[in-house]
């Protein structure tokens, strides 16, 4: 049976990027394959944990192009070599443009480490994320995943998975917290949730074809 052929797209160390090849080789993800890693970042660590799973890896550096319109096109260029199916965006730290993600509708997805709508959106990223949690005095906090469309952290969620905020948590604390005990459960459940649906989908559209025919 066809699979889903993913492109994971990572910046820095890669550890969500970690959480799905180790899914995979557990055969929790069955309905898809990682196809490629493309790097935001010629220094990644994630790049080193593709190599080793064995993944072809591709850079593709924003400061390499002089528009997004370009950058954008490169990485299109890649997509469709590589018959990508699915994008997973995993600590991905560059913008996409509208009209990049209205070429991937129901077809890019993201994890962001927060409950959604609470501490997303513009600026927030990284430890930001985490600082502003623990500034507001939240004891939950957590993270998701959504489909990606043109608003930044605006899409559709998919899977969320609370975490509780302890007295005295420093934003690198809880960002571990939150990695360890959300971000790495729900990528995975979330990516084998997605390829089945888009499996699906394509089976329902074969059928039809060969009834109107
Ligand atoms: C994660 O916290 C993810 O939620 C966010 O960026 C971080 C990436 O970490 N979007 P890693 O590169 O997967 O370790």
């Amino acid at each position: 049976m066809k699979k889903i052929r993913i492109a994971v797209l990572v910046s820095g160390g890669g550890t969500n990027l970690q959480a799905l090849i180790n899914a995979f080789k557990k055969g929790m993800i069955k309905n898809g394959t990682i196809e490629l890693v493309i790097s935001s970042n010629k220094n990644a660590y994630a790049i080193q944990r593709a190599e080793k799973a064995g993944i072809p890896t591709c850079v593709v550096e924003r400061k390499g192009y002089s528009t997004q319109l370009l950058f954008e096109n490169a990485l299109d260029n890649l997509l469709s070599y590589g018959r990508i199916d699915l994008i997973v965006l995993a600590g991905f730290m560059c913008i996409l443009s509208k009209e990049f993600t209205l070429r991937y509708p129901k077809r890019i997805i993201n994890i962001h480490p927060s409950l959604i709508p609470s501490f997303c959106g513009k600026g927030f990223y990284g430890l930001r994320v985490h600082e502003a949690a623990i500034e507001r005095g939240v004891k939950l906090t957590g993270a998701t995943v959504h489909y990606v469309n043109e608003i930044p952290d605006g899409g559709e969620i998919i899977i969320q998975k609370a975490v509780g905020v302890r007295c005295g948590d420093t934003p690198e604390i809880l960002q571990k917290r939150v990695m360890r005990q959300a971000e790495w459960k729900i990528l995975p459940l979330a990516v084998e949730e997605v390829c089945s649906v888009l499996i699906e989908e394509e089976k329902k559209r074969k059928e039809r074809e060969w009834y109107l025919t």
